[in-house]
């Protein structure tokens, strides 16, 4: 069996230390291994967020969230030369020499800008395989300096890479109230001050993919994601109890619904379990932003979808306690824990 390396990233363990079996903390019990053979190849809905029709792209969104809770969007006003620009420092950032990177390397989850491995090194038995970088965005001007100088590019580009998913991130959340049949407003209204993060994962080749994960099964605990990946596979979601690959499609981003979209629309939007596989012979990059409320926004049911039909079927909670319980927890059994132990308390 491999020895466990002493390096703290593991893009480093793999190109320096050259191994031909993955340490023994990245091996998965049996039943949390990802069976590759098994994935098929489908598509999720994509959607022309610039349909003049606009009705038509609110139906279409509000189906995708209702059978998917994942799609595609195209046409959705982030400039291509900003998409291709974020990638590269994306790919300069996680190329460049290993002290370089351990500057802002951290294990500490208050730490708003840091560099750090798997999911949460301090409290986790088994490691994913990924390294990250994760930034804060909004507002950039209250963070831009604790971001990288290295590549010199990075903060230019990032800044308006961010400055952009963000208008594409508020369009979305008036799109999906609107589909709810809501107030355009209504998500954007419940967050208090408003929260955009990134974070720049780069998922290592692995030498037993069958083994181990990029990231495992899970939700995600925000509002929405928007998604942008290079052009590696990597990314599967959940559908009718199969894992299907989602390839990458250039200019596109990945949208999924969050656990709080799920929570405010009483469940009729569902957070989707989606994960990231790795592979042999290629790295692969992708970029999350996760746009949330902040800590103490109290999140529940949308009133006007409680009906003596429909309860409620969660009780107030602030995003602040939600966000502990997962980071401190794990990935993987977040959301309907939180939500059973928070229902029988109150
Ligand atoms: C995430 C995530 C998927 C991917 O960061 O929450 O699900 O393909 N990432 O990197
Ligand atoms: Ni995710």
């Amino acid at each position: 069996m491999a020895v466990t390396s002493k390096r703290l990233l593991l893009s480093d363990i793999v190109s320096f230390d050259k191994i031909k079996e993955i340490p023994s903390n990245y091996i998965r019990p049996i039943s949390q291994r990802p069976n590759l053979q098994d994935v098929v190849h489908d598509s999720i809905p994509l959607i022309d967020l610039h349909d003049p029709n606009r009705q038509h792209v609110i139906d279409q969104i509000g189906q995708a969230c209702r059978d998917h809770g994942f799609f595609q969007v195209t046409n959705h006003g982030v400039p291509e030369s900003t998409i291709t620009n974020m990638l590269q420092i994306a790919r300069d950032f996680f190329n460049l020499p290993e002290e370089e990177r351990l500057k802002l390397y951290s294990d500490d989850l208050n730490k708003t800008t840091r560099v750090s491995t798997s999911f949460n090194v301090k409290n986790e038995k088994i490691a994913s395989w990924r390294d990250f970088l994760g930034i804060p965005c909004y507002p950039v001007e209250d963070y831009i300096h604790e971001w990288p100088t290295n590549p010199p590019s990075f903060r230019d580009h990032a800044a308006e890479y961010c400055r952009s998913v963000r208008v594409l991130a508020l369009e979305l959340m008036e799109v999906i109230s609107e589909s709810l049949g809501l107030d355009k407003d209504y998500i954007c209204g419940q967050l208090g001050k408003h929260c955009q993060q990134m974070a720049l994962n780069y998922y290592p080749p692995c030498p037993q993919p069958d083994l181990t994960c990029g990231l495992p099964a899970h939700t995600d605990m925000y509002v929405i994601t928007i998604l942008l990946q290079d052009e590696v596979p990597g990314l599967n979601v959940m559908k009718n109890g199969r894992w299907i690959a989602v390839d990458p499609v250039p200019n596109t981003f990945i949208i999924n619904i969050g656990d709080q979209v799920q929570v405010m629309s009483n469940g009729k939007y569902k957070n989707v379990w989606h994960r990231a596989v790795v592979n042999r012979d290629k790295g692969r990059i992708s970029i999350p932003t996760f746009y949330s409320p902040s800590s103490d926004a109290v999140m529940g049911p949308a009133p006007q979808l409680v009906t003596d039909d429909e309860p409620a079927l969660y009780s107030q909670f602030t995003y602040g306690e939600y966000y502990d319980k997962v980071w401190n927890n794990g990935l993987d059994k977040s959301f309907d824990t939180f939500m059973s132990e928070t229902n029988s308390s109150n």
